[in-house]
């Protein structure tokens, strides 16, 4: 996820460019940069870091006229954040800039090609191939307009980009695919950007550009146009009623809500590029040069911890590697730490920070173990110190509250399970088609129920707001959730709960259980099911409520039923943990709490 901003108009661009990068500095900071025609020739300016440190370099130089110009903040995908890496990016000729927000997919075989055709490449970047790419159609097709949907056509993949010619210094192009851009319409000027609240200051009238769409934008004009076929396309402009900080949002309430409803795009997102063209495999190349491990530690801390938990049971199935997860600022401190080789350790954490996840790293690798990272934050220090690090290319989490980042450890642990399980020949092609296939429903799945489950949180928050203490149960895979949909309710609304393995519950927790102290259990249609129905009797006898997660058809004893479509084994839990989520928004913002920012908590805690 990056942010980018094209401006054509009759102001001076890039002050306005760099203000509107501010706003949307939520979708990525750890590079940024701008570009505009200057008598006849680019001007690239980009910096590493917050956008603070560009302006101190535009400061330095002398202020550019250009009224005519576009910018870029970065979330690396592709590439260490580092100046080389951040956009704008030239063509060879430097003919053309683009800035970009999405992953290429098929990037490495154009670039293979164009450097065969005698291209060279400065950065890491899949845009840097783009931007040659479309160079290299500009050759043979005069027209840039044409050159440009040639170049899309042959990108697969989800983007948004904003293209910029020197010979056309007063223009801009633009296009999406699966990736948000947005129009928006001035007097006298006009604006494309990843989001609204980039030029929101400036208008509310808005044309929402759709999928295989592109626009060629001045400062007084725009022509939308398909980019299969370059055909005229009939657009509505809207007027957006929103302020600034409800934008940001996305018109959600809160950072965690948007958040929650971004997992869709965050499984998509974080399959991209990683599925084989005939979906019957796993393509994880960063693990490629390492050999299976023999046994595995995942060591991580709070909701990174229980991904970890919950990735064991899918990896124990599918590659049958026996995994142990320890909780960070515990293993770190461990007497001694034992190995047998090819035994490695996995660090999963979402900012790549978390003081005691990073020690535990260090100390692995000092006792001699390959250590593995999962990470959301690209170059962060655990990225960096990790032997090898997978992305979870979940964009930046706002919220402290993880919630997105989970969604996106457990489908990268997905991944991990599938591909080690078909390097050690254990999943059969049938049955690993059949997890993708599941996989690659998901994020539909979710588009279609998550409005559905928030209604249904809403109704039970209310039922359950007095509630001072509350029980997650939950047996296999689900225990893993349970133990997170006990830290997300205490961690927002400051309500004790406890999640249990429900087997437990009868040695010595269930002597808590009161008609005051209700249970959330997770009761899916898997052999288990028996096991955990039982449990759930055992507290209605003592008096306590139950709310029960559950599938379509199943007979359950609970006070309240919250029916979530039936998905096959393990891929339920990407279901589950929505529900889990929405439940403790919606309590949390029932009682009046501060939902973003709980109190007492830091999003990275980068001290013991
Ligand atoms: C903090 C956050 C949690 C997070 C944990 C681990 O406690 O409040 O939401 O799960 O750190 O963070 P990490 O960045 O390592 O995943």
């Amino acid at each position: 996820m990056c942010g980018i901003v094209g401006y054509a108009g009759h102001r001076p661009a890039i002050p306005v460019v760099v203000e509107e990068l501010h706003r949307l500095e939520y979708r990525g900071y750890d590079s940024a940069g701008v570009a505009c025609v200057q008598q006849g020739a680019f001007r690239v300016v980009r910096a590493q870091g917050k956008l603070s440190a560009l302006e101190q370099l535009l400061s330095e130089q002398a202020p550019s006229t250009a009224t005519t110009g576009m910018g870029h903040t970065r979330w690396a995908t592709h590439g260490a954040p580092a100046v080389r890496n951040a956009h704008p990016h030239l063509s060879n000729d430097a003919s053309l800039a683009l800035v970009h927000n999405g992953i290429i997919e098929n990037y490495l075989e154009i670039k293979k090609d164009l450097a065969a055709r005698g291209y060279v490449f400065h950065s890491e970047t899949d845009t840097e191939v783009l931007v040659n790419l479309i160079q290299e159609c500009h050759r043979t097709e005069p027209d840039l307009r044409k050159a440009f949907a040639r170049a899309l056509s042959m990108a697969h993949g989800a983007y948004a980009v904003c293209l910029m010619s020197k010979d056309e210094p007063d223009a801009f192009y633009a296009a999406r695919m699966s990736a948000p851009l947005i129009l928006g319409v001035g007097t006298g000027e006009n604006f494309v950007a990843s989001d609204i609240p980039a030029f929101l200051p400036y208008t509310r009238k808005v044309v929402f550009l759709e999928d295989g769409e592109m626009v060629r934008v001045t400062s007084s004009s725009f022509a939308i146009s398909r980019v299969q076929d370059l055909s005229p396309v009939d657009y509505r402009v809207e007027t957006i009623e929103w302020d600034v900080q409800a934008a940001q949002k996305g018109g959600y309430r809160h950072f965690m809500l948007k958040e929650i409803f971004e997992q869709p795009k965050v499984l998509s997102d974080g399959m991209a590029g990683r599925l084989l063209e005939d979906a019957k495999g796993v393509r994880l190349p960063e693990l490629d040069g390492l050999p299976v491990p023999s046994r595995l530690s995942i060591v991580a801390c709070g909701t990174s911890a229980h991904a970890g938990m919950w990735g064991r049971h899918i990896i124990e199935a599918l590659a049958e590697i026996p995994i142990q997860v320890e909780i960070a600022s515990e293993y770190r401190y461990k007497e001694k730490l034992l190995f047998q080789p090819d035994e490695m350790v996995l660090v999963i954490s979402q900012s790549g920070e978390t003081a005691d996840t990073l020690a535990a790293l260090r100390r692995a690798k000092e006792c001699g173990a390959k250590v593995l990272g999962l990470c959301n934050v690209v170059g962060s220090s655990i990225a960096r110190e990790a032997d090898c690090v997978l992305y979870t290319q979940a964009g930046p989490e706002i919220s402290v509250a993880s919630t997105k980042a989970m969604c996106s450890q457990m489908l990268v642990l997905t991944l991990m399970a599938l591909y080690w399980g078909e390097r050690k020949q254990i999943v059969s092609e049938a049955t690993r088609a059949a997890c993708i296939e599941t996989l690659l429903s998901l994020p539909q799945i979710l588009e279609k129920e998550l409005p559905s489950m928030h209604a249904q949180a809403k109704v039970l928050a209310r039922k359950y707001a007095q509630a001072r203490n509350f029980f997650y149960l939950g047996r296999g895979h689900c225990y893993a959730l349970a133990l997170e949909g006990a830290l997300k309710l205490k961690e927002l609304s400051y309500i004790h709960a406890e999640g249990y393995a429900a087997g437990e519950m009868k040695h010595g927790p269930i002597a808590l259980i009161d008609s005051a102290f209700p249970t959330f259990a997770i009761c899916l249609a898997d052999e288990l099911l028996p096991k955990v129905k039982s449990n759930m009797v055992e507290v209605q006898a003592r008096q306590g409520k139950v709310i029960a997660v559950t599938t379509p058809g199943v007979d359950l004893p609970a006070d309240d039923l919250w029916i979530v479509p039936d998905v096959p084994s393990f891929m339920s839990g990407f279901i589950v943990l929505p529900v889990l989520q929405l439940f403790s928004y919606e309590m949390a913002d029932y009682l009046g709490k501060d939902v973003d920012q709980p109190r007492n908590l830091a999003k990275s805690v980068t001290v013991e």
